[in-house]
């Protein structure tokens, strides 16, 4: 019976084959352990020498690491592995021998391993965090589409900016400029006129000269827009969705979170109502806990997100934002006209910002003077606009990157392995 790692166990004590690369091995005179990865998990393969062909125990001790096989045996239960069973092999089928395979079981440096992250995704760290990564994705369609959301997408080359001018890729587009987007968010407004309740998932670009871990060039967005939902009832949407993702990742992604050490503890913590502190309050605590870099109307760095986020164990909303460091389209705060109806959602664990969301302008006459205010060419917003003239209604809406959450939740330090090939500042290879 040919089958996979993962659905071995439906074949306890029977004999199956499966398609696989050898990961390591160790071998003793009498004995063999082969580890080896299919995709679908890691299975150990026990080669015992009185037990199999000279052959099949001399091609055991001699096959090179990544080379790909046939491994045929019986599946038998393990209780000291994550998996539960491992395979006693009876023959193995050597597919494609593999020579000098470049990442050894040694540690390798972190740029060494980015120039082959073709290779270093077959790795079991990076083989989990990509199994997280789709299980997110999962779960947020999921998600979206339970609770009534339908799937828009919005295009990928335009002709402005939704989140400023300054982080552009710019791009001919025939005899016209166009700009790679850095959000779907203006397209998604329309779309939620026309269906209610919508989100997006795609690439998103901004070429920010950040060299952190938690900025890349390009990143995969999750954009919701609801109409008639005011700021309030984006934050209850918002908690939501987080707490479905966290909590679909900790049912799915046992064997993962293990392999990561992730501390499942904290997850498991993660429920709503998120605590919610305003940017006013945030100014007022930073200060407190000897922040004296920190003035009310500046943006807050890293540090300040970390700081403030180590005061709770979930995730935390700061609302109201001064206007003036947001972007054009934001409501206006009723209770104070120099902020805004916002939030950032800041993860635990010094994973900051994973998602940013507002209540939008619906009135055209201020839409008009904030795009006056921020320089923006008005003709290319012309459509937009064209949603505050023709029935415009209170709608709300919020982007979650996709890798900051998955950084976050598997538990890496840096967003770049949370990407199968990432676009960082200096890198555009592999
Ligand atoms: O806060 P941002 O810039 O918000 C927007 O783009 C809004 N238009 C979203 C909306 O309301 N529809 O980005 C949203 C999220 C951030 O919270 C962060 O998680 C992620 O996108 N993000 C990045 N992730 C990785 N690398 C970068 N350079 C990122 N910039 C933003
Ligand atoms: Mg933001």
């Amino acid at each position: 019976m040919k089958t996979t790692i993962k659905e071995s166990k439906n074949y306890l004590n029977q004999e199956v084959t499966i398609g696989g690369w050898l990961h390591n091995k160790r071998s003793s005179g009498k004995i063999a352990f082969l580890q080896l990865r299919d995709g679908t998990g890691f299975m150990q393969g026990v080669v015992v020498k009185e037990e199999v062909s000279e052959d099949t125990f001399q091609l055991a001790k001699n096959i090179t690491q990544e080379s790909s096989l046939f491994v045929t045996g019986e599946i038998t239960e393990d209780t000291r592995s994550d998996l539960g069973y491992e395979m006693q092999v009876k023959s193995i089928e050597v597919i494609d021998e593999a020579h000098d395979y470049p990442i050894t079981p040694k540690n390798h440096g972190t740029e060494f391993l980015m120039d082959h992250r073709h290779l270093w995704l077959r790795s079991k760290k990076q083989h989990a965090v990509m199994k997280i990564r789709n299980e997110i994705i999962r779960a947020t369609y999921e998600f979206f589409n339970d609770n009534g959301f339908t799937k828009i997408d919005p295009p990928i080359l335009t002709a402005s900016a939704p989140e400023g001018t300054s982080e552009l890729f710019h791009t001919k587009y025939f005899d016209e400029d166009a700009f790679l987007s850095q959000s779907g968010q203006l397209y998604m407004e329309a779309a939620a006129m026309a269906h209610g309740k919508v989100f997006s998932f795609g690439p998103t670009f901004r070429a920010e000269k950040s060299k952190t871990r938690r900025h890349l060039i390009e990143f995969w967005m999750i954009e919701p827009e609801m109409a008639f939902y005011n700021h309030a009832d984006s934050l209850e949407v918002q908690e939501q969705y987080v707490t479905h993702l966290v909590q679909s990742v900790l049912k799915n992604c046992k064997i993962e979170l293990k392999t990561l050490e992730r501390d499942t503890e904290k997850l498991a913590k993660v429920a709503t109502p998120f605590p919610r502190i305003t940017y006013d309050d945030a100014v007022t605590f930073l200060k407190e806990e000897g922040f004296d870099d920190i003035e009310w109307g500046e943006d807050f760095g890293a540090p300040h997100e970390t700081a403030i986020a180590n005061h709770y164990d979930l995730p935390v909303f700061i609302t109201n934002y001064p206007t003036k460091i947001k972007p054009f389209y934001m409501q206006p705060n009723p209770d104070n006209e120099d902020t805004v109806l916002c939030a950032d959602l800041i993860a635990p664990e010094g994973y900051g910002e994973v998602i940013g969301g507002s209540e939008r302008i619906n009135d055209l006459a201020l839409m008009e003077q904030r795009i006056n205010e921020h320089e923006l060419d008005a003709e290319s917003y012309s459509y937009y606009l064209d949603l505050r003239k023709y029935g415009s209604v209170p709608h709300s809406g919020f982007g979650l990157g996709l890798e900051r959450a998955v950084a976050w939740i598997s538990g890496v330090e840096h967003v770049r392995e949370t990407s199968p090939f990432p676009r960082l500042l200096n890198r555009l290879y592999p």
